[in-house]
């Protein structure tokens, strides 16, 4: 049986700097394929350097960190939009090592919950049109809403699918005791 993974809040009192390397890492080995080296180079240093995360934490983004027996394996970062009643998943990442057997379904089950803890009803995201994990969004319920270009500066541009999901009403969503 697979051991299960600890999903926890990354602080801004925590080692981000651990996060933004993981974050290098995984993002030199799964983009520059995709989109080519000097626009992962521009993304990683706009959007996930250790002072971009920060940044990111300090104006509504959450982050949290995926484990698995104590080690790094992956994260994630949403943004509760309360007032639009939806959830959007800026970032979700797991290790080379860590693909394909289900951890990705696991931090979606989390990331649900928190959706619904929050009383929002919706997930969103946004993913490159050429990313296989496209398909795996489909299979965990996402469909394909709309297509997004958006210009990053620089000469770069992500061109993206946006994908949601409509959660649908729970029990525990009928009976809101255990809620947070
Ligand atoms: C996307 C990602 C988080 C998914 O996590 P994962 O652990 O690999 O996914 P899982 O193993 O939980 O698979 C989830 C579902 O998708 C299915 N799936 C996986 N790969 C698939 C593929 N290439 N095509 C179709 N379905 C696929 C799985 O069978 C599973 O469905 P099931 O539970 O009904 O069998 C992970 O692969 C990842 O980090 N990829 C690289 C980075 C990335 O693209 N991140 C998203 C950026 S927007």
């Amino acid at each position: 049986m697979m051991e299960s993974v600890d999903i926890r809040p990354l602080t801004l009192h925590d080692d981000i700097e651990t996060v933004a390397s993981f974050a290098r890492d995984v993002w030199n080995e799964y983009y520059i394929p995709l989109i080519g080296r000097a626009q992962v180079d521009y993304m990683l240093g706009r959007f996930q350097s250790a002072g971009a995360i920060r940044e990111q934490l300090d104006s509504g983004y959450e982050y949290f960190v995926v484990r698995r027996s104590g080690a790094l394996i992956g994260y994630l970062s949403v943004k509760p939009e309360p007032a639009a009643g939806e959830l959007f998943i800026s970032k979700l990442y797991l290790h080379k090592s860590s693909r394909g057997s289900g951890t990705g379904r696991r931090c979606m089950e989390f990331i649900e919950q928190l959706a619904r803890q929050r009383g929002l009803t919706r997930l969103w995201l946004t993913v490159n049109k050429g990313n296989p994990s496209v398909r795996v969004y489909e299979r965990l319920g996402f469909r394909i809403a709309a297509d997004v270009v958006i210009d990053i500066g620089s000469g770069f541009v992500m061109d993206d699918y946006r994908m949601e999901k409509v959660l649908r009403s729970t029990e525990s969503e009928a009976h809101p005791a255990g809620a947070q």
